[in-house]
């Protein structure tokens, strides 16, 4: 079968089994082609509570179907490949996070929704990198934890004012690995251009950005700013929505290392083998795990859209 008749026939059994598709900025393009739905983590995890189907094909990482999941318990999930994982998710333990609070009883557990469903279930509240900010303002806490991601947490710290955030050591081996001589030479290169980085870069490249901000900020940013052209500094995924929203700018990835190798393992045939029931994981969670991961991302929804 070849990638047309295969785009026909994912069309042909969403409509059947009422499925819809969701997949992150990061995916590959031919997988974005076939989504009912692309965006950011924030948006992708608000929608999948709200959305009308009965069953969910996450094009994504695992921590990504599995909120999905949390959000809709009743609906199917489907993670199209098994083992398309986000490390940093995993660069906190569980009973790591209930040590620190026993030991700090005054401290409110923050986790970055890039964490498994077992983080969120200790974790007081979830943010994603579009909302962090606005969550942690909006919280009655004033001595916060903030895992895994220490990146973004020293990049909210140095916004929210008056509280005390403290970080784990976590980070994203993708956005982690750039450096700030990156974006000199890019600017050296194509002056002109502004520089648009993701805040799971390191301090020193986000001083030197002119905006900072989610996967969907980016695009939105990028759609909306008069200059020519722009370096990305997040996944390459997002370029083919920024090429197609804006075809007259130009763009160019900020560094080579800017390939999340776990966002790009999901193919056209593995969305067609989940489609068909014959391939992917269905996603299958513990109840009482699930409703108290829940209660995290209720959390998040509820002082973001505050
Ligand atoms: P966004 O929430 O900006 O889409 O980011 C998700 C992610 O995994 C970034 O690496
Ligand atoms: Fe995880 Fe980084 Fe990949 Fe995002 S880009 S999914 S944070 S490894």
């Amino acid at each position: 079968m070849n990638d047309m008749q295969m785009i026909k026939e994912i069309e042909k059994i969403k409509k059947e089994k009422n499925i819809k598709i969701f997949a992150h900025n990061y995916q590959n393009l031919e997988v974005q082609r076939v989504a009912d739905y692309l965006g950011d983590s924030f948006y992708l995890s608000k929608l999948a509570g709200e959305v009308d189907c009965d069953e969910i094909i996450f094009c994504g990482v695992r921590f990504m179907a599995e909120t999905a999941k949390i959000m809709c318990s009743d609906k199917k999930v489907v993670l199209p490949v098994e083992d398309a994982e986000c490390p940093m998710a995993h660069m906190v333990k569980p009973q790591e996070v209930l040590a620190f609070k026993k030991e700090h009883p005054e401290f409110k557990v923050v986790s970055y929704v890039n964490t498994t469903t077992e983080l969120k279930a200790v974790s007081d509240v979830c943010v994603t990198s579009s909302i962090a900010e606005i969550v942690i303002n909006n919280m009655d806490a004033q001595n916060i934890l903030f895992i895994p991601d220490m990146n973004l947490a020293d990049y909210v710290s140095k916004r929210v004012k008056g509280k005390n955030i403290i970080s784990w050591n976590g980070y994203c081996p993708v956005h982690d690995k750039v450096r700030k001589d990156e974006i000199f030479a890019m600017r050296k290169e194509y002056s002109g251009y502004e520089v648009l980085v993701h805040p799971e870069c390191r301090r020193e490249v986000l001083q030197e950005a002119d905006f900072v901000g989610s996967t969907s900020a980016i695009i939105n940013y990028a759609k909306n700013s008069a200059a020519p052209g722009f370096i990305i500094g997040t996944e390459t995924g997002v370029l083919h929505t920024l090429k197609a929203e804006n075809p007259k700018k130009e763009y160019e990835l900020l560094s080579p290392s800017l390939i999340c190798y776990n966002m790009k393992k999901t193919t056209l045939r593995d969305v067609y083998n989940a489609v068909t029931g014959k391939g992917g994981l269905v996603i299958e969670l513990d109840k009482e795990l699930a409703e108290n991961a829940k209660r995290s991302l209720d959390e998040m929804v509820r002082l973001a859209c505050n």
